[in-house]
């Protein structure tokens, strides 16, 4: 599908128009349930929490999207991720990055184990090694990529080859980049799976969780699964999805074009050790970056040279707010080893690359000058602080 066609389908898609009224929005269907008509003739519609009009456009939209056939939509991320786990059975292994979102990990190695589904890290960049990490139970491999929040890059189509050679399914949670910058199912993956309360809602006003996928008897299978565990996104937040979505290139570019602007400005300043953001040539992921993606997008993170306390700098931030989330129109930072990856150990954190010395900025829709402005306060006013207490200690 091309830019512009994508372009389009975001404000049109499966919206259609209303056939009710003629409206142009598509209606909230706030019901749970349907007048049923001839006894034993099947209705379009007869609960909830197997099918609502204004989800069901939501899905089909988001199935049109990342150019799948089937498309699911769950009251969060989480809620979408826990239904493609149930997809698995007792004595199946799933192959997991080393910086999988906390969530998915916590998910597997705190509730899943006690089902007997089991879970094994991976090198999803390295697709030499990679084979060697499949067993005769290794079912599927989730993908991040980038990764949270060292913004890693793997090569979907050469991960999903190996993976497929091994008979092993490929689910790509493809949240930081969204379909408009980047689509897993047509590299190779089976599965897509979005935190929607991210890019895809864009207004940090919805928790939601969409799945995407082509294969139709594994996409009848997951239907299956999303009824029976009813984890389903209500009507008025499909709405505010089918509303976040038409605006989603719009936002997408902006923060996209910020986020590189913000990140070549950071990688020749004082006070940044590293950058890490796929968009900069001389960022390790940017080949595999540039081949499979339309752009890099709206995330990045750097690494706080030690003359400025971490501490103060978050405090003098005022257009950032410090918070956890990401994706929205607002721009956002977050301190990864207390906020995000708080519950990982130290020294595990360590490992993974991930330093009490870490920002990780989501990066919104403002002038990219004010956002370049509240950085320069902050990092003058964690200088300052400095200058501030080594003045006090001589006194
Ligand atoms: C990559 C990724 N996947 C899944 C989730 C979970 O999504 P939610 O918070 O909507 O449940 C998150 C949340 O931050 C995430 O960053």
């Amino acid at each position: 599908m091309t830019k512009d066609e994508f372009e389009t389908l975001l404000v049109h898609g499966a919206c259609g128009t209303d056939e009710a009224a003629g409206a142009l929005t598509v209606p909230i269907y706030q019901t749970t349930t349907y007048r049923q008509g001839e006894l034993g003739v099947e209705p379009p519609f007869d609960y909830s929490r197997s099918a609502n009009p204004t989800r069901d456009v939501l899905e089909r939209q988001i199935a049109l999207l990342e150019e799948g056939t089937h498309g699911y939509a769950f009251s969060s991320g989480m809620a979408a991720i826990t239904a493609l786990f149930c997809l698995f059975e007792t004595g199946d292994e799933i192959l997991i990055p080393r910086d999988l979102y906390g969530g998915s990990y916590r998910l597997l190695d705190e509730h899943f184990k006690n089902f007997g589904l089991t879970w094994r890290i991976a090198d999803t960049q390295d697709e030499q090694s990679l084979g060697s990490s499949f067993s005769s139970r290794t079912k599927a491999l989730l993908l991040e990529t980038p990764t949270n929040p060292l913004l890693r890059v793997s090569d979907i189509e050469a991960v999903s080859r190996v993976a497929h050679a091994h008979g092993a399914i490929v689910i790509a949670d493809n949240t930081f980049m969204s379909p408009y910058l980047q689509r897993p199912l047509v590299l190779g993956a089976d599965i897509v799976v979005h935190s929607a309360t991210k890019y895809i809602g864009g207004h940090n006003d919805v928790l939601a969780g969409l799945v995407a996928l082509k294969d139709e008897k594994l996409g009848e299978r997951f239907r299956a699964v999303q009824k029976s565990t009813g984890g389903v996104l209500g009507p008025f937040d499909s709405y505010l999805l089918l509303r976040g979505l038409k605006t989603l290139a719009l936002r997408m570019d902006r923060e996209t074009e910020n986020a590189a602007a913000i990140a070549e400005w950071l990688s020749c300043r004082e006070g940044v050790d590293r950058v890490y953001y796929p968009g900069l040539e001389s960022d390790p992921g940017y080949r595999v970056q540039s081949k499979q993606a339309s752009g890099a997008g709206g995330l990045l993170s750097f690494d706080l040279n030690e003359a400025y306390p971490v501490k103060a700098f978050f405090r003098a931030l005022s257009l950032f707010t410090p918070a956890e989330s990401l994706g929205s129109v607002e721009s956002m930072a977050c301190h990864p080893f207390t906020m995000s990856h708080a519950s990982i150990p130290p020294e595990v954190k360590a490992e993974m690359g991930i330093s009490e010395r870490l920002v990780r900025l989501a990066i919104g829709i403002e002038s990219v000058s004010s956002l370049k402005e509240d950085l320069d306060n902050a990092f003058a006013s964690a200088r300052a602080e400095v200058s501030q207490a080594a003045a006090r200690a001589v006194i």
